[in-house]
C-alpha cells in the first residue's frame, strides 16, 4: 500500500501507517522514547507479568529498562566474559558445518540453535543452553521458535465476539502457547543462586531492584524469545542470498576483507559491516507494523494533523524500499551502498530493523555482534552454495506476524571449504 498510495496510509478508521523519516522520528523518537504502546503488546505479557518490552507508558518502560540497560550496553556486549560466549558457540556451529561438508546442512535450524545459546549465555551463564550440541536443548528452542499461538491471541485481541465463537474451533488448530520445556528452563534457572556477573539474571536478582522470580522468569523468557527468530532468521535470509550466484561477488569480496584482516576484530571490519546492514535492510527480521498511541491533544505528523488515540506504526520493511533518493533500486541486495560516503546519515535514520528511539531493541548490540562473529567463522573457511533441492518459494519471507520466517521452514545449504575451492 505505501507503494501505491505513498509514505502515509489509513490502512483503519483509527489507524495510519507512516513510511517516512519523518513519522518515524515524530512517533519513535519524540521526548525521547517516542508515543505510548498500544494495547496490542499486552498479547506478549508473559506469566501474566508485564515485562520491559510489553510496557505501554513511558515511565513503567523506563523505571524496567533502568535495570536492564547495562546488560547489553555496548561497552559489556564487547567484554570477553559475552564474546567468549558466543564465540564457543559459534566455534560449535563451525563444527556442524564441517561435518557436513560433501552433503547440506539446514542453516535454518542450525541458526536458530547458535542464537537461542547465544542468547541464553547473556541471560544465565552458566545455565544457558547448548542446543547446538543436545538435542534436548533443540527441542526447546523449536518449542519457542515455532510456537504460532499468537495467531490465535492475535483474533483474540482483534474481535473478541468472532474469537468466543470460532476460539473453540481455532484452537483444534492453533494451541494456545504451550512452551513447557522452555517454560522449565526460565523458571529453573531464574532461582539459580550463582550467575555470572555479566548476565541479565544477577542484574535483575539485586535485591535493590525488588523483582520476584516471576518478575526474572518472564523478563528472561521474553529476550530468549526476542533473541531466537530475529537472529537466527536475520542470519538465514543473509546467507541464502550471500549463497546465490548473484551474490558471489559479495561472498567473495567478503571472504578477501576477512582473510586480509585474521587479527582485526569482528568489529572494525567495514564490508562485514555493510553485509549485515544490508541483509536487514532487504530481510529485517520484525517486518510487522509497530504500533504506538499519538498523545493527548493530537499531533502533527508528517504533515498531517492526527487526532489523539489514533494508533500510528512505521514498519521496517516499508521504511526499507519506499525513498528511492535514500536506498536506490530498494529491491537490490548491495551492500556497497553502506559504503559511500554521501547519503550516509539518510542511510543511518532510515534503517529501521531495530527500530528506533528508546523503545528500539535493547539486544541490537548482542545481535550484531552474534551476526558478525557467526559470518566471520563462516566466510573465512567456506563458500556456500544454495542446495538444489531448495526453491526460491522455500525462501519466500512468511509472515509470522511479529517475526518472518523462511516459509519451507528449511534452508539448505553446501558448504565448500575455502581451500579445496582456490585449489579445483
Ligand atoms: C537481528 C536481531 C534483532 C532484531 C532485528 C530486533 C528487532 C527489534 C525491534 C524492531 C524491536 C522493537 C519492537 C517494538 O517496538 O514492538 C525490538 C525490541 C526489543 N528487542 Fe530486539 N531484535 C533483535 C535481537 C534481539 C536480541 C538478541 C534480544 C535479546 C536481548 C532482543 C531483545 C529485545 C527487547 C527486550 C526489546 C524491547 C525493548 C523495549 O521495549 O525497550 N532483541 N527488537
Amino acid at each position: 500500500m505505501h507503494l501505491r498510495y505513498g509514505p502515509v496510509v489509513r490502512v483503519a478508521p483509527n489507524e495510519v501507517s507512516f513510511a517516512s523519516l519523518e513519522g518515524i522520528k515524530e512517533i519513535y523518537g519524540s521526548g525521547g522514547s517516542g508515543y505510548d504502546k498500544t494495547e496490542f503488546y499486552d498479547l506478549f505479557k508473559i506469566y501474566g507479568r508485564r515485562t520491559m518490552f510489553t510496557t505501554l507508558n513511558k515511565e513503567d518502560h523506563s523505571k524496567r529498562k533502568r535495570i536492564l540497560a547495562d546488560r547489553y550496553a555496548n561497552s559489556n556486549i564487547m567484554k570477553s566474559q559475552s564474546l567468549d560466549g558466543i564465540t564457543e558457540r559459534s566455534r560449535r556451529f563451525i563444527e556442524r558445518c564441517s561435518y557436513s561438508v560433501g552433503q547440506s546442512i539446514d542453516l535454518f535450524i542450525c541458526l536458530h540453535d547458535y542464537a537461542f545459546d547465544g542468547v541464553t549465555h547473556q541471560l544465565f551463564h552458566p545455565h544457558g543452553s547448548d542446543s547446538l550440541r543436545n538435542p534436548q536443548d533443540e527441542d526447546i528452542m523449536k518449542q519457542v521458535a515455532f510456537d504460532d499461538s499468537l495467531q490465535n491471541r492475535l483474533i483474540q485481541y482483534y474481535n473478541p465476539p468472532l474469537h468466543k465463537i470460532i476460539g473453540r474451533a481455532l484452537s483444534i488448530f492453533v494451541q494456545p502457547r504451550q512452551t513447557p520445556l522452555a517454560d522449565e528452563l526460565v523458571l529453573s534457572a531464574a532461582q539459580k543462586t550463582d550467575p555470572a556477573q555479566f548476565t541479565l539474571l544477577s542484574r535483575m536478582q539485586d535485591k535493590v531492584y525488588n523483582m520476584d522470580h516471576l518478575d526474572m522468569a518472564a523478563e528472561c523468557f521474553d529476550h530468549m524469545a526476542a533473541g531466537i527468530d530475529t537472529t537466527g532468521d536475520g542470519l538465514c535470509f543473509l546467507m541464502w542470498e550471500l549463497s546465490q550466484p548473484r551474490s558471489l561477488h559479495v561472498q567473495r569480496q567478503l571472504q578477501k576483507e576477512l582473510m586480509a584482516n585474521p587479527d582485526i576484530s569482528f568489529n572494525k571490519l567495514p564490508y562485514l559491516d555493510a553485509v549485515v546492514l544490508e541483509g536487514l535492510r532487504c530481510f529485517p527480521p520484525i517486518p510487522m507494523s509497530l504500533p504506538r498511541y499519538v498523545p493527548r491533544g493530537g499531533r502533527t505528523i508528517d504533515g498531517f494533523f492526527i487526532p489523539e488515540r489514533t494508533i500510528v506504526s512505521s514498519q521496517a520493511f516499508s521504511a526499507h524500499h519506499i525513498d528511492q533518493t535514500v536506498f536506490p533500486q530498494p529491491s537490490l541486495f548491495n551492500p556497497d551502498r553502506w559504503l559511500q560516503e554521501q547519503g550516509g546519515l539518510d542511510r543511518k535514520r532510515l534503517f529501521f530493523a531495530f527500530a528506533s528511539g528508546g523503545r528500539g531493541c535493547i539486544g541490537k548490540h548482542l545481535a550484531l555482534a552474534e551476526m558478525k562473529i557467526l559470518l566471520r567463522d563462516v566466510y573465512s573457511r567456506f563458500t556456500t552454495f544454495p542446495d538444489q533441492d531448495m526453491t526460491d518459494e522455500d525462501m519466500e519471507m512468511s509472515d509470522q506476524l511479529i517475526s518472518s520466517q523462511p516459509r519451507g521452514k528449511k534452508c539448505l545449504l553446501r558448504l565448500e571449504p575455502i581451500e579445496r575451492n582456490t585449489r579445483g
